[in-house]
């Protein structure tokens, strides 16, 4: 019995919003937390949640990389891709439904999806390199990393975690890609340190910083896109 392709979800620009929204539903509970308040109205009147949730994608995330994809084609049928920080699976979903191999890692559980393989450990742990390899088996056309630290609610010990976890995906997709290949990041506060983003310079045709309308307005978060992994 031959396998559908899954199905492609939506990947354009919610109607009415650029990424910055307008707020119509308020949370007045007076018990609430006025912090919790804020997130929860966020999530309200977020139209990328409404989608997510409409059309099944996993995580708001989804449409970030969806848009990535749609400025720089990197996802192509067939493409070898390593998922990293790939919890609730939103990129898994997009890159399955390119056509694309996934292995995903994360410290979280991810419930399974057709099309891709996911380890729940930690990237940073020294088994991991190997095993996410071993599960691939192949070198990867496209390593992508949404890794974010969990907040600690001072930003400048919040940027530093992240940007840890940036730079090992780094140095996992310099050791790692194929030639040819595109490493993706998400970065805080403008991007990546500058040794490392002249270390990408040197070993990628195009390194860019994007920004794409899923991604909040508010937040400082970047994305990273190096193509074009030199041999
Ligand atoms: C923004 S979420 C990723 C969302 C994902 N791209 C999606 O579309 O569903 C960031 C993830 O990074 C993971 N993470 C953080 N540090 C990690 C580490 N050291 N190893 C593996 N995953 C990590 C977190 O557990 C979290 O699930």
């Amino acid at each position: 019995m031959s396998e559908e392709p899954p199905k492609r979800r939506w990947t354009g620009k919610p109607r009415g919003g650029d990424g910055a929204r307008q707020l119509t539903t308020r949370v007045k509970n007076k018990r609430v937390k006025e912090s919790s308040k804020k997130w929860i109205e966020r999530q309200l009147n977020d139209p990328y949640v409404t989608r997510a949730k409409a059309e099944g994608a996993r995580a708001r995330a989804y449409y970030k990389l969806a848009e990535l994809d749609e400025q720089f084609h990197f996802l192509r049928p067939g493409a070898r891709v390593i998922d990293l920080g790939a919890a609730p699976g939103g990129w898994a979903q997009v890159c399955v439904e390119r056509g694309c191999k996934v292995v995903g890692v994360d410290l979280l559980p991810i419930e399974a999806l057709a099309g891709a393989t996911f380890l729940e450990m930690d990237f940073l742990s020294p088994e991991a390199p190997a095993a996410l390899m071993a599960t691939l088996g192949g070198a990867p056309d496209v390593v992508l990393s949404d890794m974010a630290a969990n907040t600690t609610g001072h930003a400048k010990t919040d940027q530093i975690r992240t940007g840890a976890l940036a730079e090992a995906a780094a140095e996992f997709a310099l050791a790692k890609l194929a030639p040819g290949g595109t490493f993706v990041t998400k970065a805080f506060q403008g991007g990546l340190d500058a040794a490392l983003l002249a270390r990408l310079k040197q070993n990628f045709a195009k390194v860019a910083h994007a920004k794409p309308p899923a991604s909040r307005t508010e937040s400082s978060e970047v994305y990273v896109v190096a193509t074009g992994r030199k041999s």
